[in-house]
């Protein structure tokens, strides 16, 4: 077998497929296997002529037929499937060839992972791809961490296959080891903030409004000609347009309200709690789908609750159309902002030197949170990349100034009405929280100190202190 693929690839499910068929499209020779051989074979029938493939039934062959060092990307279900692979690869593997994982892995996972192949003499890639099917085929935002040296043969190639905006490929390093993952696994969490906010709006144009889906998708349409022009948003007015063939009703209306998810949002939350990161709006919109999915409790819920909502007199509309799009756009910017603070955190707790603005610059296209606003956002970061709060940034600060009263008014119309919106929200308390010059958690500090002896600190004078409360109420240095 004579090593002529520049790259290979295993695991042929649709994202591995879409992603050998771009780089073969990209002039590249690629080397594909799959455990069933069979998917290897459909592969070729079907888009064989996308370029110059090069399919092996064995695991060996697959390897020998990849020129050195080795770049094998791996494309299969995150967790003992991908460790498997691994094992399966390692025996066939030479000195300084590449490991590449384009999965939704755990960093964590990431994280050993390379530590075992680095001891082995092998780099290993934990590599973000974002974009679904489409973006695999079609030009991916690409997240790749690891050993920077590997990035040097390997870059190149990624990049050619990536999605570009102004010509700027939509990949870079992004750090050591599980780096690359981690900020994959953030670009999900900020996603589910993303469709949860954009949820919450279709929900009170409904509510409010009384308007069709369709009425709603149009609304969609013309807020994604504007600031708020994304991926999310124009797939919304897409699918808030479409018809379910067999009922003839409003598709959205036939689709069980019962949100699911196969855990990058989990993580990320998981993540920030770790880390103490405050992402308020994505572990909302992570805990909102959870409620979905509560059967039990929505069931008992219906039956004993009371909503004693207003009836929702909307004098002009046009006004609350506008209400509801400022304070969408204030609350992803809190969500975006808060993912970005949490790579921050991530960045300074494991040693990993992300640069925050080239994140939001590949983040620009290819991604599914691919948004106009991330110009501005990478722009933020070009002005200071050390910015401590994006939403303080002085672009970001009109923003939402501009949209305060209106994010303030759709709040409190949603809790009167009876409207849940945890995102919107809580983001706005958040925004509250960060800003406000004192906060309630002072009394905290004092609960903490009367039943646990937990000291704090005061505003007037260095040290920790504790009080005796059980006692004569004097105050000592702790
Ligand atoms: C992407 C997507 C993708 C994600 C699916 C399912 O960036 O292309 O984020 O990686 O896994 O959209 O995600 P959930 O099941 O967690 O919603």
């Amino acid at each position: 077998m004579s090593a002529r693929a520049q790259i290979g690839v295993t695991g042929l499910a649709v994202m591995g497929r879409n992603l050998a068929r771009n780089f073969a499209r990209h002039g590249y020779t690629v080397a594909v296997h799959n455990r069933s051989y069979a998917k290897t074979e459909s592969l070729i029938a079907d888009h064989g002529t996308d370029g110059d493939f090069v399919p092996s039934e064995s695991t060996a062959d697959f390897v020998a037929s990849i020129e050195r060092p080795r770049k094998i990307v791996i494309m299969v279900k995150a967790g003992a499937a991908t460790d498997a692979v691994i094992d399966e690869l390692i025996p066939h593997l030479e000195e300084g060839d590449v490991v590449i994982d384009g999965g939704n892995a755990h960093f964590p996972d990431t994280i050993r992972r390379e530590h075992k192949l680095s001891e082995l003499g092998l780099h290993f890639v934990g590599m973000g791809v974002s974009g679904g099917e489409e973006g695999a085929l079609n030009g991916p935002s690409i997240m790749p961490g690891g050993p920077k040296e590997s990035y040097t043969t390997l870059g190149p190639i990624l990049e050619d296959i990536s999605a570009k905006v102004d010509g700027t490929p939509c990949c870079t390093w992004v750090g050591p080891d599980g780096a690359g993952h981690f900020v994959k696994m953030v670009h999900n969490g900020i996603e589910y903030a993303d469709m949860q906010l954009i949820a919450e709006a279709y929900d009170l144009l409904k509510h409010g409004l009384g308007e069709s889906a369709a009425g709603i998708g149009k609304i969609f349409e013309q807020w994604n000609k504007g600031d708020l022009e994304s991926f999310l948003i124009e797939i919304t007015a897409d699918v808030l347009q479409h018809v379910d063939a067999e009922t003839g009703k409003a598709f959205v209306d036939v689709v069980l309200d019962q949100a699911e998810q196969k855990g990058t949002g989990r993580w990320t939350v998981q993540n920030a709690l770790d880390l103490g990161v405050p992402i308020t709006g994505i572990a909302e919109a992570t805990f909102a789908r959870a409620l979905s999915g509560s059967v039990p409790q929505r069931e008992a819920a219906r039956a004993a609750l009371p909503g004693d909502a207003g009836t929702w007199q909307i004098e002009d509309r046009d006004a609350f159309v506008e209400d509801v799009r400022l304070a969408l756009y204030a609350s992803k910017l809190v969500a975006y902002s808060q993912g970005f603070d949490q790579i921050a955190a991530a960045s300074a707790e494991y040693g990993w030197g992300i640069d925050r603005g080239a994140m939001a610059r590949i983040w620009r296209g290819g991604c599914i949170i691919r948004a106009k606003f991330l110009n501005r956002i990478t722009e933020a970061y070009e002005r200071d990349e050390n910015l401590p709060l994006l939403i303080a940034d002085p672009y970001f600060a009109d923003v939402v100034g501009k949209g305060l009263a209106a994010w303030r008014r759709i709040v409190a119309q949603a809790a009167l009405n009876g409207v849940p919106t945890p995102a919107f929200a809580s983001s706005l308390s958040y925004y509250d929280g960060v800003r406000a010059e004192r906060l309630p958690a002072a009394l905290i500090q004092a609960q903490r100190d009367f039943f646990g002896a937990h000291t704090y600190r005061r505003v007037d004078r260095e040290g920790t202190f504790h009080t005796e409360w059980s006692g004569d109420r004097s105050e000592t240095t702790a």
